[in-house]
This record gives C-alpha cells, sequence and structure tokens, in this order.
C-alpha cells in the first residue's frame, strides 16, 4: 500500500492499491459517520466495478443508491447534477451522508460539485477509475461542470475525505485513454522532476504505472498544498494547456483528446521557449520524443494565427496579458506573463 498525504485546509489521504475498491467500505466507516452512501458512476465503469464496491459499502451496514449517468463529457453539465440531486434528496441524505465517485474525471468532478453544494457541502470519496483521474484531477479539490459558453466554468473547492486508487481498474481503460493520461504524466516530469523525466524515458512507465501514480500524485499534492486556490504555483500544471486548449476547441473537441492536444501544447511551447532562450536547447526534441513512445502526437495542423487567436478568445481587443507556462529545462517550470497582443509572434517559431 502507497500512501500520500495531502496537507490541504482539510486535510485527506491518497491510497494506492491494487483491489482497493474491494475495501471502499471499511474506509468509509473509519473515516465518516456515514450511514448513507450514494454512488455516482457512469454507463462505462459501472458493468465493470460497481458490484465491488455495492458489496464492500453493504458489508458495513452502509446503505447504497447508485446514479448511473451516461459516459462522457457531453454529460457534464448542470441537468446531470439536477439528476444527481434528485437521487440524493429521494434517498433523503443527510449532511453525514457520502458520496462515492466511481470513474473517470468527468464522473469525480460532477460527484464532487454535488457533495460541495448539497446541503451546502457534504462528505464525499474518489475511486478514480481513469489514468488521468488517477495521476490528475482526483487530487487537488477542484470540482464543477461545463457550461454552453466553456468547460470547467461553474464549479466549487471541495477536497475529498480520501482519495482511493486502484491501478487494477486500468487493465479496462482503452488505449486511447491511457495516452491520453499519459500526457499529465509527462508534464509532471516536465515541470518538476527531471529525473521521473528520464524513468519516463525508458519507455516501460505501463510496467511500473504503481510507481508512476505515486510520482505523479505526490508532484500535484505538492504544488497544490502549496497553492489550494490557484493564485500562483497551481498555474504550472496547465504547462502544454494554453495551446492545448487552442486545439481542443479549433476541433471542436472532437477526433483530438485532451492529452493529445496537451501534448502537442508542451512541445510547442518548448519550441516557443527555445526560441526565445527561455528554454534549454533540446527540450522540445526530447518532449516530442517522450510523447511519440507513448503514442501521443506532437504536431498540429493549425497555424500560430489560429492557435493564437483562440487562446485569446474574445479577449483579443481587450489587452492585457496572459501566463504562459514555460520551462527552463527540464523539470523547471516558471510563469511567463506576455501581452495578449504579442502572443503571435511568442509562440511563432
Ligand atoms: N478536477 C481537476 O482538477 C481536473 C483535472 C484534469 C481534468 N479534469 C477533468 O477530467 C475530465 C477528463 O477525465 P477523464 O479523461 O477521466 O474522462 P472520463 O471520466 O470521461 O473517462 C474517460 C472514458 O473512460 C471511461 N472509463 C473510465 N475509467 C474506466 C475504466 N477503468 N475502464 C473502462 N472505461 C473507463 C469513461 O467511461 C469515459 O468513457 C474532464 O472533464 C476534465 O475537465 C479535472
Ligand atoms: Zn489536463
Amino acid at each position: 500500500m502507497k500512501t500520500v498525504h495531502v496537507d490541504t485546509g482539510k486535510p485527506y489521504d491518497i491510497f494506492i492499491e491494487r483491489g482497493i475498491l474491494d475495501s471502499c467500505g471499511e474506509y468509509v466507516k473509519k473515516l465518516s459517520p456515514a450511514q448513507k452512501a450514494v454512488l455516482v458512476t457512469d454507463t462505462n465503469v459501472a458493468p465493470h466495478y460497481q458490484w465491488r464496491v455495492l458489496n464492500s459499502l453493504t458489508q458495513q451496514d452502509i446503505r447504497v443508491k447508485t446514479h448511473i449517468f451516461q459516459a462522457g463529457e457531453e454529460s457534464k453539465h448542470l441537468g446531470t447534477i439536477s439528476e444527481i440531486y434528485k437521487t440524493l434528496a429521494d434517498f433523503q441524505m443527510t449532511r453525514k451522508d457520502i458520496i462515492i465517485a466511481l470513474g473517470g474525471g468527468v464522473c469525480g468532478d460532477m460527484a464532487g460539485f454535488a457533495a460541495a453544494t448539497y446541503l451546502r457541502g457534504i462528505d464525499f470519496i474518489q475511486l478514480p477509475t481513469s489514468l488521468l483521474a488517477q495521476v490528475d484531477s482526483s487530487v487537488g479539490g477542484k470540482t464543477g461542470v461545463d457550461l454552453p459558453q466553456g468547460k470547467n466554468l461553474a464549479g466549487a473547492f471541495h477536497q475529498p475525505i480520501a482519495v482511493l486508487i486502484d491501478p487494477d481498474t486500468l487493465k479496462t481503460l482503452s488505449d486511447d485513454f491511457i495516452a491520453d493520461g499519459m500526457a499529465e504524466v509527462i508534464k509532471y516530469g516536465c515541470i518538476k522532476d527531471s529525473a521521473f523525466f528520464e524513468e519516463l524515458e525508458k519507455g516501460d512507465a505501463l510496467k511500473r504505472i504503481d510507481d508512476v501514480i505515486e510520482t505523479c500524485v505526490s508532484i500535484k499534492r505538492d504544488v497544490v498544498s502549496r497553492d489550494e486556490r490557484e493564485a500562483g504555483e497551481r498555474m504550472l500544471l496547465n504547462f502544454g494547456h494554453t495551446l492545448g486548449h487552442s486545439i481542443e476547441k479549433l476541433s471542436g473537441f472532437t477526433g483530438i483528446t485532451h492529452g493529445m492536444a496537451v501534448a502537442i501544447g508542451m512541445v510547442l511551447i518548448a519550441k516557443a521557449g527555445e526560441k526565445h532562450g527561455i528554454t534549454e536547447p533540446g527540450t522540445a526534441d526530447r518532449i516530442a520524443a517522450l510523447c511519440k513512445t507513448y503514442c501521443l502526437p506532437t504536431e498540429t495542423e493549425y497555424s500560430f494565427t489560429e492557435l493564437a487567436d483562440a487562446a485569446m478568445g474574445d479577449k483579443k481587443t481587450a489587452g492585457g496579458n496572459i501566463n504562459l507556462v514555460m520551462l527552463s529545462k527540464i523539470g523547471e517550470s516558471l510563469i511567463r506573463k506576455t501581452p495578449l497582443s504579442e502572443l503571435e509572434d511568442f509562440i511563432t517559431v
């Protein structure tokens, strides 16, 4: 068992162990006074894992109701939250009871948001089942949903009372979503840990995935506990994400996954950094080679003009600055404030 302690306003532990899903009930019993639980999960994850979690909870005499939503980012909206509220209210959940999020980042973000807001806040536990959720979204307490105007626009900071990571669940995750999560794994090496980056370069991260998850959540824990509300350092976690978001936006959020877009975004911003003498020469090539090792793309057909325009959105004419996360070298990152009017020139190589 690997344990990572998170010292945010409300401290909690992340437990990493194969098979831990079957002990979920024991953790709830130990950490919470709950007599009832609502298990929130999606249509892909439920058939694989809901019974194990249900059995474990009922063995501890916890009454459970399951709420299953249609898998996918398209479900991450307020309509689904309303339906979750209905399940919570119909089941007469009290402030002592608990929500269990079993699934990827979409499930964790929504179940967490429901927990943050139902009765002005009840406890929840994260059981992340996608690689992205295990290394990134289940840690840090950001919860929320998308609005028609943009991604993650409504949300709350709400820390779980525990995160239980079962790396065995990755066996049923598709290769595309494994690659997707690997982009965030590579990101952690880039921004904080050159030795970890070198380990990843050996190409066998998936064989040592338990250690990889532990390293990633430890890095995220360190960053988040120093900057819980994203006033500064937490922004470093957005390395590759500014231009990554541009690519996602330009492609209409179809055909390219978040991780694929972030991989390209990391390479592009490293190239720009090299051009401006901010980033050590050769860094972009190393990131690109590593992304290719884990089946991630490194190039885009969109022009620098399109990428800059998409990053600026409707702030194009408003002036102001954009915070770009850059590397000085692998393992060391910084935030560079760049005037929006210079963004296109800045990224063009
Ligand atoms: N809160 C945060 O700090 C944070 C950070 C990064 C990303 N996010 C959010 O996370 C979301 C993306 O997360 P995601 O990639 O996990 O998406 P997701 O939850 O949609 O999961 C990806 C797909 O994999 C399926 N799946 C998950 N686990 C599985 C398993 N073990 N076996 C089989 N199928 C499985 C899901 O049903 C889904 O189809 C986005 O909405 C993003 O905004 C949040
Ligand atoms: Zn991301």
